[in-house]
């Protein structure tokens, strides 16, 4: 008798409370984690820090996969066309806006192939060059670019990626377009750089900080508003005379169109977490950035953040007519 009011008892719950299969249990397995970019670059830094902290919340493993190429449309479509099942997610930055525009022949609908999870940082730039560079400082690095535009390179991370965009508002600021090198992340290209065999990269903190710290390339300027605190001694592109460069690179998390509400908001709990961990703060601190604030974190947030982002690009880009495709 007991068993069958149990059993009756779950069935209307069922009934009044419908929830997707697996939500309630939701996760029982490991969660990917996919980046679109080359491991060892700045979105792959950001993703493994956040993914270790959600990882300990959510009580399952949350692995880190790379699908670079086409300047993060390839890892972005290789999501879009997951299971919506909460196990297979996208953590990506503004290109996810620019690349709306840029490709005209995108595999996916931005606006419609996902569900959002939240905000999770949003990273300063730096105008950086290779250690053995001559200019000093970047009004001399202006001057050397226009006087051997057809042999200065500029690495970046494919068409609609972050560096390609900061590398955009360069050229554009300066006038003079240069000979751009891509690659499939700024974790090659920095390699690269490291290596003499580029000139110039815009590349986020997360990936430059330390190589300048360390003396083992240039930094012109950061592309915020104020200094860093961790780069005291490199001026702001308005300190240093190219006040249109200026950009900074939000994240945010994603899952499959039709991923469970119940899923979704699982999540964002826990990238809420993740952002309040010590470790996640004292990294993202020390790269230059900062979490995202707690509001943000949120499926909400990161939908408003990317319709007024691709708004606020399209014009921009329509007016370049630069495309990808
Ligand atoms: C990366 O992780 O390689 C970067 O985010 C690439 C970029 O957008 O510049």
């Amino acid at each position: 008798m007991r068993r069958f009011v149990a059993a009756l008892a779950a069935a209307v719950a069922v009934m009044l409370y419908p929830v997707a299969a697996g939500a309630q249990t939701y996760p029982e397995r490991t969660i990917t984690v996919v980046v679109p970019f080359a491991a060892g670059g700045p979105t792959d830094t950001v993703t493994r820090l956040v993914a270790e902290a959600m990882s300990k919340d959510l009580g399952q493993q949350v692995i880190v996969e790379n699908v670079g190429g086409a300047g993060g449309t390839l890892g972005a479509g290789r999501v879009a066309k997951a299971e919506s099942d909460g196990y297979t997610l996208l953590l990506h930055h503004i290109g996810m806006a620019t690349s709306a525009t840029l490709y005209r022949k995108l595999a996916y609908d931005t606006l419609n192939a996902f569900e959002y999870v939240g905000l999770v940082t949003e990273v300063p730039m730096t105008i950086v060059g290779r250690k053995d560079l001559e200019p000093a400082d970047l009004k001399g690095l202006v001057e050397y670019a226009k006087a051997n535009k057809d042999s200065v390179t500029v690495a970046n991370a494919g068409i609609g990626a972050a560096s390609h965009l900061c590398g955009m508002l360069f050229m554009s600021a300066i006038k003079t377009p240069l000979v751009t090198v891509p690659y499939k992340g700024t974790g090659p290209a920095m390699t690269d750089l490291l290596g003499g065999q580029v000139d110039i990269m815009c590349d986020q903190t997360t990936n430059t900080t330390k190589q300048i710290q360390g003396g083992t390339i240039k930094a012109y300027a950061v592309t915020s508003p104020e200094r860093l605190d961790v780069l005291p001694d490199v001026p702001t592109t308005t300190e240093a005379g190219l006040p249109d460069v200026q950009v900074s690179i939000w994240h945010g998390l994603y899952a499959p169109k039709g991923t469970p509400a119940e899923i979704t908001e699982r999540l964002s709990k826990s990238l809420q977490v993740a952002l309040k961990d010590e470790n996640v703060a004292a990294r993202f601190a020390e790269l230059g950035t900062r979490p995202s604030p707690q509001a943000d974190a949120t499926p909400a947030a990161l939908k408003a953040k990317l319709e007024n982002e691709i708004a606020r690009w399209k014009p921009i880009i329509e007016a370049a007519g630069q495309y990808a495709d």
